[in-house]
Parts: structure tokens; C-alpha cells; sequence
């Protein structure tokens, strides 16, 4: 719904692209994201670079021989038509040498017919004096979007507000935006669509009256921090320093993805991540220290982390075609040494996002409450040793300890493996102290958890996974295809274990050798322990070395 201006008909507005490469403008993808955000709407654009619009010659026969028509004839009449036309004009263009490109400078003069000669005062302070309009354009409302090369549009753009001032008064809003070039590099495409998405919501909030402070301020945020994006575009042009000389591409693009890097990120370790194009035959090595990133051709160090890929399939991965996980897991590339860069990639090379909405998103996630696995293992811990010790006091135990886990849902996430856990062993230990079967009990407390676990090898979330997700990056995890299949493992592992505990156990007692039963009931989970410790690093590791599919 428009609430700018009134009546129900469809907001009319004209977009005039001043930029010199037409469809392909930067300054053009924010502009699309603020119509996307206006929603419904008649748009009319004029795109400057391909229309026939001549400079002015400055006769004034617009004002006296032929007012209000200019004598050259050209596609500045369809421009003024379309003025005149529009509730909206959006102005979108480069930043030009501080002001705008010589093309868009030719329309903006070509107006000329749209004022009548004689001189009036200006009463809003912007100049000396005024034109009056032939048309009534009081109810016009401006938009300047506009994109400029410096990582930030501060100071840069006095001179395009100061002519807006002049051409529009109080009647305009402006979106600049510095680092525009980056908007067209698919490997940066998260983060210039967050930005988008603010634009969009700009264009949301101005149809309905006008733009908020808040978005107004994150339009404000830089897209890169000034020194990321200075090396990240230095290096983007992929040529030598004396500015004569081309790098190679793989070279160029190396750099650009080490500028990335988020020192922050940095734990007293310093690490070398070794990237081998196979099919280019080059290697680079990217040392990330305390400070800074650099990159050095050849494989002088000695290597924290090695990664063999062709180059097609790094770049992929650089522009969101395919997960990285995924391609590893294909067998697409290769990691050997250190795989805990590779895990907390994001970390070091794609956290640098200035979305205070997202950055305030990763927070509350942070916050969120997450499960623990000890609020499920509790239960049948206790139901375990104190049934069989006691049944008569176990049970009772076991009742409070039920009763008091739910008060742990204050604190942590229940899982739906946390409620089934509850409902089982309460109901298996009021069984236990009603029948006075006690060992039968614990026997199927332990077949219990152990087809629980297998059970949720039939989900699309294993036990395991539905915990330890949150130590890496929550749901997404759960699109990761190493990740869970080694849940899948793990989970099928302990329900195997649990059952064959059941069966053991169950022998054990038929023989009353409770003793070591007891022995092994509490050793088998330790050492499953120790194993799954182990595989949750060495499964991962091996399928990037390519050792294990
Ligand atoms: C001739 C020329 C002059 C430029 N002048 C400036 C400038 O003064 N300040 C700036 O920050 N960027 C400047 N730039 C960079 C452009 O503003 C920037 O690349 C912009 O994102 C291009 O947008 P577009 O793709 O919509 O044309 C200039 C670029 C060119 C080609």
C-alpha cells in the first residue's frame, strides 16, 4: 500500500539510469532492489547510455522562440513527457569524478524547457534565485541511488547534494553507497545481497511514507572495513604493481579471498593455508597471522592446511554454486593437515558482514537456548544405577529427577529425545517399582535407549546431531553431508552398542554375574565415548584427505 501519494492507482514511477554501462550498472542492482521494495507500481525507464540525448546549446529558444520545446530533436521530450508523468523520479548513476557522469550532466541540462525564463527569489535558502516551473512539480518526489568507487560514500558525494538541493529542495531522499564495484562480484554475493535487502526494505518503507532512520543508518554501513576492501579491490585488477604488467587470474583471485581475512578469527596460532590449483599447476600459500594476511607464490612453508582443487571447482565454492562440504564430500577437492580452518572457514574468511541485523541474528543465536545432551543422559544414568542398586528408593529418585528436569526447559533447549526420555523412564521405573521386576526393567531401560538412538537413524536429524548442531552453525549443519553422516554413524553406533548391552545384560543377570555386568555396563559407554571423541575429528579429516568417502 502507497500512503505517499494519495488515491488507489498504481505509484507511477521513472527511472532514469545515468549510468555509462546501461543494464550492467552497479548503481542498477540497488535501484532494482529499492523498485522490488516499492512493490506494484508503472515504471518507466530511461537508460541515458542508450538514448539519443544531445547536450544543450544554450540558444534559450526554449524560453522565447518555441517555449517550453527544445530545437534539438531527440529523446528528451520522452524525458520531460516522463517527468511530468511521474509521482517518482529515481535518479540512479555512478559517481563520477565527485559528481555525476557527463551524460546524465547533458539530461539534467536539457530541462531547461521545463522552467519558464523569468526570475524569481528562492525561498529555502539553496541559491540566489529560481526559475518557475512550467509544470506543477511541487508534489514530485525525488530519489537519488547512487554507488561509487571509494569504500565509502562520505565526502564524496557534496557536490551531487548540493545539485540536488537546488534541483529538487526538501524533495528528495539519497542511498549512496561506497565499494559499488563489489556488487558485481558473484564471490561476494552474500554480502552484497544483504545489502540489497536493506535497499529493498527501503523501497518498502518509502512507499509507505518514507524511509526510516534505522535503515537509513544501515544504508550508512560500510560493505567491507575500509582496509579489507582497499587490498580486495587492489587486487582485483590483476595487474603488477608498476600497474603495466597482468597477474595471473588464480593469483588475483588468491589475494582478493586472503583480504577476506577476519584477524579477529586469529587464536596465537598462526596458520598457512596451502591452495594447489591442480589443473593451473600453481600453489599459493596464505600465511594468517595476528595482524594481516599475505600471500606468497610457491610452497616455501611449511603448510597448516592443504588444499588441492581445481580451479574451477574453488571458484564454484567462492560464489555459492556448490556448499563447500558438499564438494568434499563428492571428492571434488582435497584437504590434508589442519581441518579445523576448513570447520571454521566462515570464521576466518566470511564474517565480516556490517548486517547489524544479521550481526544482531548471530548474537540471539548465540543467546538461544541450546539442548544438553546431559539433561537426556541424566535420567537414564540415574534410572540405571539406582533402580538396580535399590529399587524400591531408585524409583523414587528417578520420580524427582523427572520432575525436575522439565525445570531444566528454562535453561535449555529440549529436544523431542529429551521428552521421550522423560516418558520412558518414568514409565519404565513406576513398571519397575509396581511389578517389583526391577533387573527387567533396567534391562529394557537399556534395549530402550539403545533402539532410541537407532530409531533416529530413520530421522532426518540423529540423536547426536539434534545436540551437537549448535557447535556448528545450528540448522545449517544439518545440510552438511560430513557432518551427518557422521552422525549417522555415531547414532547407529551407540543403538548398536545399547542393544547388545540390553542382551549382555540380560545373560549376565540370567547368570548372576551382576558384578560384571556392572563392569561392563560402565566401560562400554566410556570407551564409546573416547571413540566418538576421536571419529567426530578423524571422519571429517579423512574424507577431505579423500581417504574415506
Ligand atoms: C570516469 C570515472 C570516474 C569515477 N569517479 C569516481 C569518484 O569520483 N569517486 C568514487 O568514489 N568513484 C568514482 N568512480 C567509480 C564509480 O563511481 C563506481 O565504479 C560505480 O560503482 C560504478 O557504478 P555503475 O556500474 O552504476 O556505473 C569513477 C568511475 C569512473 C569510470
Amino acid at each position: 500500500m502507497y500512503l505517499g501519494i494519495g488515491g488507489n492507482s498504481k505509484m507511477k514511477i521513472m527511472v532514469i539510469n545515468g549510468s555509462p554501462k546501461g543494464s550492467d550498472s552497479n548503481t542498477m542492482r540497488l535501484t532494482r532492489a529499492f523498485l522490488d521494495g516499492i512493490g506494484e507500481s508503472e515504471v518507466r525507464e530511461i537508460t541515458v547510455a542508450t538514448s539519443k540525448i544531445a547536450g544543450c546549446k544554450g540558444c534559450f529558444c526554449c524560453w522565447n522562440k518555441t517555449p517550453g520545446k527544445c530545437v534539438i530533436s531527440d529523446d528528451m521530450q520522452y524525458v520531460i513527457d516522463s517527468e511530468v508523468w511521474a509521482d517518482v523520479i529515481i535518479w540512479s548513476f555512478p559517481l563520477y569524478y565527485f559528481s555525476v557522469p557527463g551524460g546524465l550532466k547533458n539530461l539534467i541540462d536539457r530541462q531547461l524547457p521545463m522552467n519558464l525564463p523569468f526570475m524569481t527569489d528562492r525561498t529555502d535558502g539553496k541559491g540566489s534565485g529560481s526559475h518557475p516551473s512550467r509544470f506543477d512539480m511541487s508534489q514530485k518526489r525525488h530519489i537519488v541511488i547512487s554507488t561509487c568507487g571509494f569504500y565509502s560514500a562520505e565526502k564524496n558525494y557534496d557536490s551531487v547534494k548540493l545539485l540536488f538541493d537546488h534541483m529538487c529542495g526538501e524533495n528528495y531522499d539519497i542511498i549512496m553507497c561506497g565499494q559499488g564495484e563489489l556488487f558485481r562480484v558473484p564471490e561476494l554475493k552474500s554480502r552484497t545481497d544483504e545489502y540489497l535487502d536493506i535497499v529493498r526494505r527501503a523501497g518498502e518503507e518509502f512507499a509507505n511514507g518514507k524511509i526510516k532512520e534505522e535503515t537509513r543508518e544501515e544504508l550508512s554501513q560500510l560493505l567491507y572495513p575500509k582496509e579489507v576492501f582497499e587490498k580486495m579491490a587492489d587486487a582485483s585488477w590483476g595487474i603488477s604493481e608498476d600497474g603495466e604488467g597482468k597477474t595471473d587470474e588464480t593469483l588475483s583471485f588468491t589475494r582478493q579471498m586472503a583480504a577476506l581475512y577476519n584477524k579477529a578469527a586469529y587464536d596465537g596460532k598462526e596458520r598457512v593455508v596451502e591452495i594447489v590449483y591442480t589443473d593451473k599447476g600453481k600453489t599459493y600459500q596464505i600465511v594468517l597471522g595476528k595482524e594481516k594476511s599475505e600471500v606468497f607464490e610457491g610452497n616455501d612453508l611449511i603448510p597448516t592446511t592443504r588444499i588441492e582443487t581445481p580451479w574451477e571447482v574453488w571458484l564454484s565454492i567462492a560464489r555459492d554454486e556448490i556448499r563447500g562440504d558438499e564438494a568434499l564430500m563428492k571428492g571434488l577437492y582435497k584437504v590434508t593437515g589442519d581441518f579445523d580452518l576448513m570447520i571454521r572457514w566462515d570464521e576466518f574468511f566470511g564474517s565480516l558482514s556490517g548486517n547489524k541485523e544479521k550481526n544482531k541474528a548471530s548474537v540471539q543465536t548465540q543467546e538461544k537456548k541450546k539442548p544438553s545432551m546431559a539433561v537426556l543422559l541424566i535420567p537414564w544414568i540415574v534410572f540405571w544405577i539406582a533402580v538396580s542398586v535399590n529399587g524400591q528408593t531408585g524409583t523414587v529418585i528417578i520420580f524427582f529427577v523427572c520432575c525436575t528436569m522439565p525445570l531444566l526447559a528454562f535453561r535449555r533447549k529440549m529436544t523431542i529425545y529429551d521428552a521421550v526420555t522423560f516418558c520412558v523412564v518414568g514409565i519404565l521405573s513406576a513398571a519397575a517399582q509396581l511389578s517389583g521386576y526391577t533387573e527387567v526393567f533396567v534391562i529394557l531401560g537399556y534395549l530402550g535407549f539403545g533402539l532410541m538412538w537407532l530409531l533416529s537413524c530413520l530421522t532426518r536429524e540423529p540423536l547426536c546431531a539434534a545436540y551437537v548442531k549448535y557447535n556448528y552453525n545450528g540448522e545449517d549443519a544439518l545440510k552438511n553431508p560430513i557432518f551427518m553422516k557422521a552422525n549417522y554413524i555415531l547414532a547407529a553406533a551407540w543403538g548398536i552398542l545399547y542393544v547388545i548391552i540390553s542382551v549382555v545384560t540380560f545373560f549376565l543377570y540370567k547368570n548372576h554375574l551382576q558384578i560384571v555386568s556392572t563392569v561392563i555396563n560402565n566401560a562400554a559407554p566410556i570407551l564409546m565415548g573416547v571413540f566418538t571423541a576421536w571419529f567426530e575429528r578423524w571422519y571429517p579429516a579423512s574424507v577431505a584427505a579423500g581417504k574415506v568417502k
